[in-house]
């Protein structure tokens, strides 16, 4: 019964339904129809005789476009054929209008992400560039009293931060081209030692000791260890936070059949069931006074479920906090 359009019948159309306001258009015998005066030329060219359209109308009665029907032979509409038309017409609005949200919530989606990430990437960068400039200054000051051997260890502060800095940026060019940048096995010790290293300069700012033991067997998982590393040196950072000075931080390594499981814990001042709710939404901070941007937390999640993992978070005002990562295992998925 319904016959395709062709593009110069829908421009005609789109003007009669201007004209007719958004509502039904039945015309039975378009050579007498006084609404066709103006378009004879084309419906004798393309032999019609009778057009029958229907607006599909958004929920906000907003004209998403129109259904039309033509026939060789003058012809009205039945009952049958008119509840036919208003149900395709309801459900064409329908998707069109679900299909136009989810395009407007994708794009809004992949803003908010960039601007995370973006602000991320800043967050990142910031503590090692903040790192660099104070040991500059401390180098600067040595040099001037002649104490040789500390220029040296500021020097070599500065270069390890300046890697730091390095290996954010490389992340963040491999990131964007996520093929290249597959997960691959890794150990979980290994990348575990290397935060500890990564995270003994701000250790030792704030009089806090971090103590790592590795566990007898090491099991692989699989991840990006860039990310991974990023994950354990925020931990290991709010940890440290936790208390102005001297927080006592554990970092344990373990396994289970399926899982890896990393814990940070310390001595700190803990969090309140509020500021535990709201701990992992991004720009979330207590220590906004202190540089903190309260993105550390977001960028963690993100890497987490892109690994699978997840994360448990045990804390209690004044007695400390004690964050679980857990990481699915590779060998025991093999296994299965
Ligand atoms: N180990 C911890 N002890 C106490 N509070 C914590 C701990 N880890 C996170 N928090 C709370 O969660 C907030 C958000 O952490 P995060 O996302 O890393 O941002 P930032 O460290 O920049 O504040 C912190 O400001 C703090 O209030
Ligand atoms: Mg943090």
């Amino acid at each position: 019964m319904l016959e395709a359009m062709q593009a110069g019948q829908i421009q005609i159309l789109d003007f009669l339904m201007k004209r007719r306001r958004r509502e039904r258009v039945v015309v039975t015998d378009i050579e007498t129809d006084p609404l066709w005066a103006d378009f004879r030329e084309a419906s004798t060219k393309w032999n019609l005789r009778a057009c029958w359209s229907q607006p599909i109308l958004s929920s906000s009665g907003q004209l998403l476009g129109t259904f039309a029907m033509y026939y060789h032979k003058p012809r009205g509409p039945n009952q049958g054929e008119l509840s036919l038309i208003e149900q395709a017409a309801s459900i064409a609005a329908l998707a069109t209008e679900r299909y136009r949200d989810e395009e407007i919530t994708n794009q809004a989606e992949r803003l908010t992400s960039l601007g995370t990430f973006a602000a991320g990437i800043a967050h990142e960068i910031n503590n090692p560039v903040g790192a660099i400039q104070l040991a500059a200054e401390g180098a600067i000051n040595a040099q001037s009293k002649g104490e040789t051997k500390r220029v040296r260890d500021m020097l070599e502060l500065i270069l390890a931060n300046t890697e730091r800095c390095t290996r954010i940026v490389r992340g963040v060019l491999q990131f964007g081209r996520q093929s290249d940048y597959q997960k691959e096995p890794a150990s979980l010790a290994r990348i575990l030692g290397a935060a500890c290293e990564i995270t003994q300069g701000h250790a030792a700012s704030h009089g806090a000791s971090v103590v790592f033991s590795p566990p007898d067997q090491d099991h692989p998982i699989v991840g990006r260890v860039f990310e991974l590393e990023q994950v354990f040196v925020n931990l290991i950072r709010n940890a440290i936070e936790s208390k102005n000075h001297g927080a006592a931080v554990t970092v344990q390594l373990a396994f289970d059949r399926d899982f890896a499981r990393v814990a940070v814990a310390d001595d700190g001042q803990g969090m309140n069931e509020e500021q535990k709710a709201r701990m992992f939404d991004p720009f979330f901070t207590t220590r906004g006074s202190n540089g903190g941007t309260g993105l550390g937390l977001s960028i963690v999640h993100g890497i987490l479920v892109g690994h699978g993992g997840s994360i448990h978070v045990d804390s209690k005002p004044k007695i400390g906090t004690k964050v679980v990562v857990c990481l699915p295992r590779t060998d025991s998925v093999e296994e299965l």
